[in-house]
This record gives structure tokens, C-alpha cells and sequence, in this order.
């Protein structure tokens, strides 16, 4: 069943797709992530998109996301004509139904007490909507996050759900299927505030629930097939969830016009450009290149010790080793590349200067206009959740899926100041202990991310009758949810003693390990 893509009938009525209007939240990506898992292809974009960009995307329903302006301040963003116009349901959820309310002519007012955090709300009559998501005395925690409020509604709609400091806290219009919310049903700390996506979107806005992985890859390969055709297309395989979903899904497609380009850079973790071979040259049978990079890349880090400056020596050299290869490899016009939405809306949040953070870490930045290759981006429109649904649906092992993030420069910004082949042996043989240890005692998913530090310094130990003097290896756990901020895991101490234990005793050249206690911020996760 695919009912995403109609480009025969741009207005077709059973077109599932969900427009998520952008005021600026903090949460409007988690509304686009909750219309997914509710199973209805969701998209954000800028408040103010035009009519024609509007027409174009055929939305079944819009959802105006929260904001942190005031609707009555000069230039406030609001909703445009062309929202209105569309005809379809919308539902506005803070800002957003403060903007819906005065668009039709409501107003709005500073509350005098800011809310933030929970609140009850009291749900009254009976909608579509808020029908079923309350107990039996229409009570509803729900999380609230405003200074505004609505005081008077437009005609035509009525109230919906009060709280204490927000008499008008949920307004509707069930003839036009209009409806707003002052409270953010996509923050887990709304009860039931998934069930109010859904009913949103496969009531009132009557989308079909197909949005499932086996649906994705099917209209990804379509799609790429007709973007494709008949050409080859290159990828740089990096053995991460991305490139790893991207190879799958792009042998799934094209099969042997994609070649993949492992480069192995010396940098990475104990058995890993094997294991990357394993799995997609013998086990799936894809086209893919290993070479072999270490000494060019140790070379070129020769002498380096400044953290970006060996960064950019390990961008450059993997740009000048996988440009080489591609080189030899006739026929290609595409690049593919793992971008994924996250990386999308940074991007774009960074082009309107409203996104807080930004982070590009595509290692192929630049190859495109050099080698003249068009970009191939089939998890464009993919959450990462959703990268790992798919992957695990084309076969991949959950290992490779469930996988700590490793970062491009690998185990460069592992080793402390200028790294050697010799440091990165003995850190490989750490982080293998380490890792290990956890996945056997099934720690590995509790974390978001460990590994371990090379410390080029020397400490004095003693093993068995004999003096030591050796490196040092710290040991770096953390939990997160998005790895802008982050904390450090209590590992057990029983756990953390066997795996000191084991490094200390199994790798000569180590005779002290330390775990790191540090939060981010101000540490970051890795330590360069
Ligand atoms: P930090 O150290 O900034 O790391 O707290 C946050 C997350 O980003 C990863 N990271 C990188 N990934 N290239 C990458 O591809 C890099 O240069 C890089 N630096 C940090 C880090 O592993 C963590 O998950």
C-alpha cells in the first residue's frame, strides 16, 4: 500500500502526508517524529513556505508547532492566507494556537503567571480530538510551556480543555476541523499525548497508518531506481548505521551498479575493517573496495599533535584516498551520501540563523563538484530511529544497528596529541576489553556511548616482583539522549574493576586505568 506519493493527482483526498508548520520550537521535531510513529509521513517546514511550496506537498493535515515569540509583537510570525485556504484540518499547539486564534480573530494575552512544567487540564464536551485520552473525571497531566495564552477564541470555536492559569487551554471548530492546543501533546510528559497525535491525524485528518518500514524501503527504492536509472552510483562505507543503511538499501535497488569504497584509515577499532567486509562483500554480496590507508594516513599524522589540525589532516587524507579509488572506477555519475533529517533541519535551521547547533560530519564534503558526481541522499527524509527500523528490515545485523556512534576521525581523536601506530594498538586491544566486557554483561545498550582513551603518559606500577612504567588508558562511558549534553554512566564498580583488571594484565604496555567522571558540558565526550 502507497498512498504517500500521488504526483498523478496532487490532490488526491487519501493523501497521507502531514505538514508540520515551523514557529521555532524546541519540540517541533519531536511533533514530526510522533506523526511517524503514529505511522503518517510527517515533514517540518518554515512558517512561512509558499502557497505554491504549500499546493505542492498536498497535506492531509497541518500541524502549527509551538514558538518562543509573542503573537502580538511586531513582525511575530504568523499563519498565512495560504494555510487557511488549503482546507484541511489543522491543529496548533501553543504558539501555534495562539497564532491560529488571532489569525481568525481571537486575541491573546500575557498570562500573568509564566507556566512551565506539568499542569492539569480539565477536558470538556466531547471531540474528535481529546475524546478518550482522559480519565473518567476528564482530568489530563499534561506539560505546559508558555507565557501567553489565548483570551478570547475566534467565532465559531469553543473550548475544549482549561487549566488553572489557561481558562481557553484547548479550543475547536468541528466544522472546519480546526483545533488548538495550549499544552505540547509531543512531549512524552503529556499522558497520552501520542494517542492525541493520532487522533489528529487518523481521525480527524483520516490518514492511514502505512508509513512502516517495509513501506519505506519500498517507495525509497522506487524513488531511487527512478533517480538512477541505469547509472552507477559510489559510496563511501564507513561501517556507521548511516552509510551501512545507505549500502543496503542502495543493493536492494540498484545492486551492482553501487560500488562502495571502504577506506581503511588505521584508526579504527579492534577487527573492524574485517568485520565490515564480512558483512557486506561476503555475507550481502555487495561490490565493495577495501583499501588500505594506514601507512598514508599515519604518515600524514606524523608530527601532529594539535587536535584540529589532525582532524583536518585525516579529512583531507580520506578525500585524497577515496577520490584515488573512485577515480579507477569508470561509469560513475552519483555520490550517494547517509545525511539524514536531523542533518537536514540543522542545516537548514543554520541557513535561517535559527538552530543552536550545528554539526556537519559528512567526510566527503567537496567531492561532489570535483568529481562532477550527482548526490544520491536516499535517508533524507529519515529519522535515525527510522534508519535502524529499515536497516534491520534489509538484514543488517542489530550489532551494526545498534552501535555506538563512532566519530569519522576514529580512534585520531582517541589517541591524546600525535598519534602512532604503536598507541593505536594498544588502544584497539583497550577499547576491545572494554566493549566487550559490556556487551557480555549486557551493559552496551544501557550506554550511549563508550570507549576508550590513549594517554601518552607514563605511570609507575608493579607486576609481580617486577617495576613498571607505562601508558595510561582512560575509560569514557556517558548517557544522552541527542549528545549535546551528556552524563556519565555509574558503572558498576565490580564491572569497572574487572575490566581494569583485564587491560592491565592483558595489554604489556598499559599499567593504569582511570574512568572518566567528567559531564558535558563543559567535557565534551570525546576527549579531543
Ligand atoms: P563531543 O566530543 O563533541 O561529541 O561531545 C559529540 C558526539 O559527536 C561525535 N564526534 C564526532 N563525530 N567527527 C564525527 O563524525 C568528529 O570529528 C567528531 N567529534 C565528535 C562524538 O563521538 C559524540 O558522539
Amino acid at each position: 500500500m502507497k498512498t504517500r506519493r500521488r504526483a498523478e493527482d496532487p490532490r488526491a483526498p487519501d493523501s497521507a502526508r502531514i505538514l508540520i508548520v515551523d514557529f521555532g520550537s524546541q519540540y517541533t521535531h519531536l511533533i514530526a517524529r510522533r506523526v511517524r510513529e503514529a505511522g503518517v509521513y510527517s515533514e517540518i517546514h518554515p512558517y512561512d513556505l509558499s502557497a505554491e511550496e504549500l499546493n505542492a506537498f498536498n497535506a492531509a493535515g497541518i500541524i502549527l508547532s509551538g514558538g518562543p515569540e509573542s503573537v502580538d509583537e511586531d513582525d511575530a510570525p504568523g499563519v498565512s492566507d495560504a494555510i487557511i485556504e488549503s482546507g484541511v484540518p489543522l491543529l496548533g499547539i501553543c504558539y501555534g494556537m495562539q497564532a491560529l486564534a488571532k489569525k481568525l480573530g481571537g486575541s491573546v494575552e500575557s498570562a500573568e503567571h509564566r507556566e512551565f512544567g506539568y499542569a492539569e487540564v480539565t477536558l470538556n464536551g466531547s471531540n474528535q480530538l481529546l475524546d478518550g485520552v482522559a480519565s473518567s473525571q476528564k482530568k489530563l497531566k499534561v506539560w505546559m510551556s508558555h507565557g501567553d495564552r489565548v483570551d478570547k477564541l475566534p467565532d465559531e470555536f469553543q473550548v475544549i480543555a482549561s487549566s488553572v492559569n489557561a481558562p481557553l487551554a484547548g479550543m475547536a471548530d468541528m466544522t472546519r476541523n480546526y483545533y488548538g492546543l495550549q499544552f505540547h501533546p509531543e512531549v512524552t510528559h503529556t499522558e497520552n499525548g501520542q494517542k492525541i497525535i493520532e487522533h489528529f491525524v487518523h481521525g480527524v485528518c483520516a490518514c492511514p497508518s502505512d508509513w512502516t518500514p517495509a513501506n519505506i524501503i519500498e517507495d525509497h527504492i522506487d524513488r531511487i531506481r527512478a533517480e538512477v536509472g541505469s547509472q552507477s552510483v559510489l559510496l563511501g562505507l564507513s561501517g556507521g548505521v548511516d552509510s551501512s543503511v545507505v549500502a543496503a538499501l542502495l543493493h536492494e535497488a540498484i545492486g551492482d551498479q553501487l560500488i562502495c569504497v571502504f577506506v581503511d584509515n588505521g584508526l579504527l577499532r579492534l577487527n573492524e575493517g574485517d568485520q565490515v567486509m564480512g558483512t557486506f562483500d561476503s555475507d550481502m554480496g555487495l561490490r565493495v573496495i577495501r583499501v588500505d590507508a594506514e601507512t598514508e594516513f599515519l604518515s600524514a599524522l606524523a608530527g601532529a599533535a594539535d587536535p584540529e589540525e589532525k582532524r583536518k589532516i585525516i579529512g583531507k587524507t580520506f578525500i585524497d584516498v577515496f577520490e584515488r579509488e573512485a577515480e579507477k572506477v569508470t561509469n560513475v555519475h552519483w555520490l550517494a551520501q547517509g545525511t539524514i533529517y536531523p542533518d537536514v533541519i540543522e542545516s537548514a535551521g543554520a541557513a535561517t540563523g535559527k538552530a543552536h547547533v550545528i554539526k556537519s560530519h559528512h567526510n566527503v564534503g567537496g567531492l561532489p563538484e570535483r568529481m562532477k558526481l550527482k548526490l544520491v541522499e536516499p535517508l533524507r527524509d529519515l529519522f535515525k530511529d527510522e534508519v535502524r527500523e529499515i536497516g534491520k528490515k534489509l538484514g543488517l545485523p542489530n550489532q551494526l544497528i545498534e552501535r555506538h556512534p563512532f566519530p569519522g576521525p576514529g580512534l585520531g581523536v582517541r589517541i591524546l596529541g600525535e598519534v602512532k601506530k604503536e598507541y593505536a594498538n594498544l588502544l584497539r586491544r583497550a577499547d576491545d576489553i572494554f566493549v566487550g566486557e559490556l556487551r557480555r554483561q549486557g551493559l552496551y545498550d544501557e550506554v550511549s556511548q563508550a570507549f576508550a582513551v590513549f594517554l601518552p603518559v607514563k605511570s609507575v606500577g608493579v607486576m609481580g616482583d617486577g617495576r613498571r612504567y607505562d601508558y595510561v588508558i582512560a575509560l569514557r562511558a556517558v548517557e544522552t539522549v541527542d549528545f549535546m549534553t551528556a552524563r556519565w554512566v555509574r558503572l558498576p564498580y565490580e564491572f569497572l574493576d574487572r575490566v581494569s583488571n583485564r587491560i592491565i594484565n592483558e595489554i604489556p604496555g598499559i599499567s593504569r586505568v582511570t574512568y572518566d567522571i567528567s559531564t558535558k558540558p563543559p567535557a565534551t565526550i570525546e576527549w579531543e
